[in-house]
């Protein structure tokens, strides 16, 4: 079986190493990869903004399955022109993928279907936002309607700075572009929680749940990243509420979409704040997260190509997934810089000596093969990911492994899962 993996970082790094343990599998195709995934797949040179470039890729190849990694090609239509093609391919049509890529679209459904999510207010314009926010409280959390990966959240003092902020997104000054819709919102306190499930379309399996680090600094200080690292354990939600968030948000999410003739297959990403009223959604991904997949998958036991054929196919009600207990920790190591500008082209040394520590994998954000030596090629340039039986045992060997790796200008948060460490008994 040949599978074709669309996308270029750690998430699809971890994809590929899942797919490549499949019973079934012969041949991974990444387009277009880096220099990590380059050591387990052939990867081939695609633009992922250039949704012709992507389909002559995948008619080349003729893949038996192509996996969409990042949100962008969903954005453009990927699935539902390889779909045309008679290609099989896991990942939500352009229509249902706006779950991720209109913020308005997502907190209207929300409403619609009566799933908990934090106050709002979508706007056209300033006229519209300046009426609006006097029903809400500051801090206001003002959100630019479309794709701007995690900049397009500002968390606003005061309902002066708010409106300014929109105005910034209206006129483009903020982001480039000039926003058309923007949502504003209540400011939720608590935990977040990535809370990743498989669809089909119907039915929804959750896979193991996940907490991202998004600030650039210890602490949860600095602006925000990709996500710094994450950790996933078998405690890290309470008895009974895996139930209740499948029961009360992902379940009614995917139902309403197939009530809209928009049903979801692929993966939805429940990005969730875990507040005194209960887990409200704060927003949806219509992908896998990145690095959330690097510690998930490394806790999946059962196969998971088997999983996302089971999706496309709309079997999933008949397919278990099985996890291993415990846990897993990534730590990500970015260029100095970053999430601002950054320097690329160092070398990382170092990488044989970290995989040897058990437990580890090293899945590459940003890497390029340049011979035989890896050079740096992004912000975040590779996570270490570990499992263990416990968090500590985990994160000990993720540091363990990061401390052999080196790189001009590395760094990498030493806090990851700390907050998780403190609140145990
Ligand atoms: P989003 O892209 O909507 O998930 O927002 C990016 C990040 O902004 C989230 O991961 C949260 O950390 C923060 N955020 C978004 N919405 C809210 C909210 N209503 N209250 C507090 N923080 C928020
Ligand atoms: N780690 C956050 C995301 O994938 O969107």
């Amino acid at each position: 079986m040949k599978v074709l993996i669309l996308g270029s970082g750690g998430r699809e790094h971890a994809l590929a190493w899942a797919v490549k343990r499949s019973q079934r599998m012969t041949e991974v195709v990444c387009a277009p990869g880096n220099g990590g995934i380059a050591q387990i797949a052939r990867c081939i040179p695609a633009d992922l903004k250039n949704l012709d470039a992507m389909v002559r890729v995948a008619e080349a190849e003729q893949p038996c399955l192509t996996i969409v990694g990042p949100e962008l090609p969903l954005s453009l239509g990927i699935v539902d022109a390889l779909q045309e093609r008679g290609l099989r391919v896991f990942g939500p049509t352009r229509a249902a993928a706006m779950l991720e890529t209109s913020k308005g679209f997502a907190k209207r459904f929300l409403q619609r279907h009566n799933i908990p999510t934090a106050n709002y207010a979508v706007c056209a314009s300033t006229a519209e936002l300046e009426k609006a926010i006097d029903f809400f409280h500051p801090p206001i959390v003002v959100k630019a309607d479309g794709l701007h990966a995690g900049k397009g959240v500002l968390i606003c003092e005061s309902r002066h700075t708010a409106i300014e902020a929109a105005q910034g997104l209206f006129t483009g000054a903020l982001l480039g572009e000039a926003e058309q819709q923007m949502v504003i919102e209540e400011f939720l306190k608590g935990d977040e929680i990535s809370f990743l499930c498989l669809s089909d379309g119907k039915h929804v399996v959750p896979l193991a749940p996940a907490q991202d680090h998004k600030c650039i600094g210890e602490g949860d200080t600095g602006p925000n990243t990709g996500g710094m690292g994450v950790y996933s354990t078998d405690t890290m939600l309470e008895p009974g509420m895996t139930e209740w968030i499948l029961h009360h948000i992902a379940e009614p999410t995917v139902r309403g979409m197939a009530e809209e003739e928009t049903p979801f297959m692929g993966v939805l990403y429940c990005g969730l704040m875990m507040t005194a009223r209960g887990p409200q959604v704060l927003e949806f991904n219509a992908r896998f997260g990145d690095p959330e997949t690097q510690a998930i998958l490394l806790r999946l036991e059962s196969d998971l190509v088997d999983a996302l054929e089971a999706c496309i196919d709309g079997r999933l009600a008949e397919t278990e997934l099985r996890w291993n207990s415990g846990a897993s920790a990534c730590v990500v190591a970015s260029s100095s810089g970053y999430p601002g500008s950054y320097k690329t082209g160092f070398p990382i040394t170092g990488l044989a000596a970290a995989a040897h520590v058990p437990g580890v994998q090293i899945f590459h954000s940003g890497s390029s093969r340049v011979g035989d030596q890896l050079l740096t090629a992004g912000g975040r340039v590779l996570g270490v990911t570990a499992a263990a039986p416990s968090l500590e045992e985990a994160l000990a060997r993720a540091y363990q492994a990061m401390a052999e790796i080196h790189f001009e200008g590395m760094y990498y948060r030493r806090d990851i899962g700390h907050r998780a460490l403190k609140k145990k008994p």
